[in-house]
């Protein structure tokens, strides 16, 4: 059995998976104390794990009626994300391993966000087209076996689609975490009301964002304080509608370049329903994860730990994080 633990972001997360890689528990306990900065502070998300991991790498075992003698692996987020964050659940495993004598697996946040496909649906078939949209992160990736190589084919050249979500949210006056207030919102909007722009410019499988923002952002000056108030849901569902749309040509894309027609989605946008929805009129099979195996959760980081090699015993104790923005140490 494998006790997963990530702590990449702002959610702490621990899960243990059997050795038929069910998923006999998965704990995530969301941390609130950001939504009055507007988004996450690295700093308070860090202290946050550091006062929950134990709590929650607890509950874990015993949701799963296992105790640590069980345990035969222990699988963590080394990267990318924030590096005090990631400290946190780094120095845990490492900690857990050493002490009870047990191999360590070091996994890619990313390459969880993929394996979250397989939690879906465990006979998914090679080769696919992952699209990981998150908070963090927006690429498109071609999956061909369980492992960390995947190709990726495109990524957001400035914010991740989830970004955008949380941007967006922000400007209409909705609290972080933005995604989900600004669907609730578009629920009575019309998503054809305003023009919003789906990255035109940008050539190939990259993605961006930050025109979508700006024009919203230029949108609402010109609408003013009182009308954009009034239309805050046609904004709402107008500007999701965009992000949707965007998404789901990239994906085509990539499929009319590659040939592969099984699609998979996750990270945290794809728990958004018009997002699914534009990906499932592409008319091809998606394979889309549970709402709690999409947000950050270790129960995907267990998953793709299954196809990963044990660090020795001198390399677990080495290990060291690689936060966002730098590349994965080999
Ligand atoms: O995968 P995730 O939990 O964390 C990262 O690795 O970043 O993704 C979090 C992101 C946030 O930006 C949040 O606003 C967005 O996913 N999100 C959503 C929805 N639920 C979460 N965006 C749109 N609609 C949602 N329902
Ligand atoms: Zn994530």
């Amino acid at each position: 059995m494998i006790l997963a633990i990530e702590t990449s972001c702002d959610d702490t997360c621990a899960a243990v998976l059997d050795d038929q890689r069910r998923v006999l528990s998965n704990i995530v306990s969301s941390q609130t104390a950001h939504a009055e900065f507007g988004g996450v502070v690295p700093e308070i998300a860090a202290r946050h794990h550091l006062e929950l991991i134990d709590a929650v790498i607890s509950t874990a075992l015993k949701s799963a009626g296992v105790g640590l003698d069980q345990i035969s692996s222990v699988a963590v987020t080394q990267g990318p994300g924030l590096s005090g964050a990631l400290l946190v659940g780094v120095s845990a495993a490492k900690g857990i391993a050493a002490a009870r004598g047990l191999p360590l697996r070091a996994v890619n946040h990313l390459h969880g966000h993929v394996a979250a496909s397989y939690l879906a649906n465990p006979d998914l078939p090679h080769p696919f087209l992952c699209l990981v949209a998150s908070g963090g992160h927006t690429l498109i990736a071609l999956v061909e076996s369980e492992g960390p190589n995947w190709t990726q084919l495109g990524a957001t050249l400035d914010d991740a689609a989830g970004e955008a979500f949380d941007k967006g949210a922000r400007l209409l006056g909705l609290d972080y975490p933005g995604g989900p207030a600004l669907e609730r919102l578009a629920r009575s909007g019309d998503s054809a009301a305003f023009d919003f722009p789906t990255a035109r410019g940008v050539d190939g499988l990259d993605f961006s964002f930050a025109g979508l923002k700006t024009s919203l952002l230029y949108k609402t000056r010109e609408l003013g304080e009182k009308e954009t108030l009034e239309r805050a849901s046609d904004l709402a569902a107008s500007y999701q509608a965009a992000i949707a749309r965007q998404l789901s040509e990239r994906i085509v894309r990539a499929v009319d370049e590659t040939g592969c027609t099984q699609l998979a989605i996750g990270g945290g946008v794809a728990a958004n329903g018009t997002v699914r929805e534009a990906i499932a009129e592409i008319g091809l099979p998606v394979s889309i994860p549970a709402m709690e195996y999409c947000t950050d959760n270790a129960a995907m980081i267990g998953r793709a730990a299954f196809s990963l090699n044990d660090l020795s015993p001198e390399q677990a104790l080495s290990l060291e994080i690689f936060p966002t923005g730098r590349t994965v140490p080999q």
